[in-house]
């Protein structure tokens, strides 16, 4: 009999897993406490942007097979239960919060029956999931409780999640692992590579990882300030290194830097607890790369000065992107909006376009100004920022926005729009790390 799922936790992890399992042909049930998330959610829709995953969850919603609800006795006859809360950095500190990982745990035990497994896929601070399986132990000596860390991308969670580059399971035992291997039949069958680890090791895999991709953004950044003190081209420099396949060139896009909900976290919770485990030497490394990719926003304002004056009262700066990514809707830690919102508190009147994401950026920074077209946002600008590399942006005609802006001047923050192009429209063509 094919096997019932629970998701803990409705996120954009969570909602997506859960979409996921149920299109493979599990019966889903997806469990959050927000009920407003979990009424939404029911009728089909979800409450942010990913491509594909809409109709995803419409479908399998429609189909019988994709439940929500927010009592989490619904999840009791599941034989796994994947736990997918969130764990956003803590408002005094560096670390992670886990009081929705705690919480979560707690209720599960409450329910979980005989022979069930617990999952954990949310990314948190390495000892954690044994400290959680010894606590479900304590409470329900029946079930069991593995490390499966995630690796989605947002603007690409479906197919991640369907069809991801590796599988990485933290257990500690045979029977969990085989559980595991069940759900994961149809990645098995696409020979998708499974790693088998313990527990701190299936946490670690997962911050690694992040640490790692954030690294090589703020790399390719620091070489970036490299190539503007010393009149290089950080483009064409990231090409080069990329050819060789040791380096690789993805996540070599220099510009304004990482955001989001993952990255700059976690490196930071990463850090903290090294502190923890007396380790911290090791990660000192991590805090150069998130001053790095701080510094990246500090300098597109100051080309911003640099072009416009010292004193920015008054200025008209168009802001083109409030997304921590294209194909997003998400607006944590953006590195757009932190650059907008520090420009508006320099005196200078700031207007964002985004073609997806400027409803959550209102919300979150009601003291900028929003515009519903390019056009608009244009309008009388002195200077116009490209901070989030949208499709769209790539495509406009710089000649045509021309007649829009009081400044025909562009700083490129994601290095994606075409510089001949701009340049050729009579647009001063300003870049992070290109002379
Ligand atoms: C990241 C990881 O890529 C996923 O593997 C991981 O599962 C996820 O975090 C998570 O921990 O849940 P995500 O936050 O969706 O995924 O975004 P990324 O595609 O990694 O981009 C992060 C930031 O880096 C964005 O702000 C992006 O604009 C920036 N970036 C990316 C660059 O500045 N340069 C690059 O070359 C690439």
């Amino acid at each position: 009999m094919a096997l019932k799922i629970s998701v803990i936790g409705t996120g954009y992890l969570g909602a997506t897993h859960a979409a996921c399992m149920a299109s493979l042909g599990f019966d889903v049930v997806g469990i959050d406490v927000d009920p407003a998330k979990i009424a939404l959610l029911s009728k089909g829709e979800i409450p942010f942007y990913e491509p594909g995953l809409d109709t995803l969850l419409a479908e399998q919603v429609k189909s019988g097979r994709l439940t929500f609800s927010s009592n989490f006795s619904d999840a009791s006859s599941a034989d796994v239960h994947f736990l997918c809360v969130g764990t956003p950095q803590v408002k005094d500190g560096l670390a992670a919060d886990l009081t929705c990982v705690n919480a979560s745990l707690e209720a599960i035990a409450g329910f979980a029956k005989a022979g069930s497994l617990v999952v954990g896929k949310s990314t948190v601070p390495v000892g954690t999931a044994a400290r959680l399986r010894a606590r479900l132990l304590e409470l329900n000596p029946d079930s069991d409780l593995a490390w499966n860390p995630e690796f989605l991308r947002e603007g690409f969670a479906v197919e991640d999640t369907l069809h991801p580059n590796r599988l990485v399971v933290g257990v500690t035992s045979d029977a969990a692992e085989n559980i595991l291997k069940d759900v994961y039949a149809a990645n098995l069958a696409e020979n998708t590579p499974w790693v088998r680890a313990d527990l701190p090791t299936a946490e670690l895999v997962k911050v690694a990882a992040n640490s790692f991709l954030a690294t090589k953004i703020s790399f390719i950044n620091a070489m970036a300030e490299i190539c503007e003190a010393a009149g290089g081209d950080v483009t064409i420099l990231a090409k080069a290194i990329g050819y060789d396949p040791r380096i690789g060139n993805r996540f070599l896009q220099a510009g304004i830097g990482f955001g989001g909900g993952c990255l700059p976290k976690d490196i930071r919770a990463f850090m903290a607890r090294a502190e923890e485990l007396g380790a911290s030497q090791a990660l000192e490394f991590l805090r150069e790369i998130d001053s790095i990719n701080i510094r990246a926003r500090q300098r597109v304002i100051e080309l911003v000065r640099r072009d416009l004056s010292e004193d920015l009262r008054g200025k008209k700066i168009a802001v083109l992107g409030a997304a921590f990514k294209p194909d997003s809707d998400d607006v944590r830690d953006s590195p757009a909006l932190d650059i907008a919102v520090q420009i508006q508190a320099a005196g200078a009147h700031v207007t964002v376009h985004d073609p997806k994401a400027m409803e959550p950026a209102a919300k979150r920074f009601p003291v900028l100004n929003f515009a519903q077209t390019v056009e608009e946002c244009l309008t009388g600008a002195d200077i116009v920022l490209h901070l989030t590399e949208w499709k769209m942006y790539r495509e406009l005609d710089p000649a045509a926005l021309k007649a829009h802006v009081a400044q025909a001047i562009v700083i490129d923050g994601r290095n994606a729009l075409d510089r001949e192009k701009w340049l050729a429209a009579g647009w001063k063509f300003r870049a992070l790390g290109r002379a």
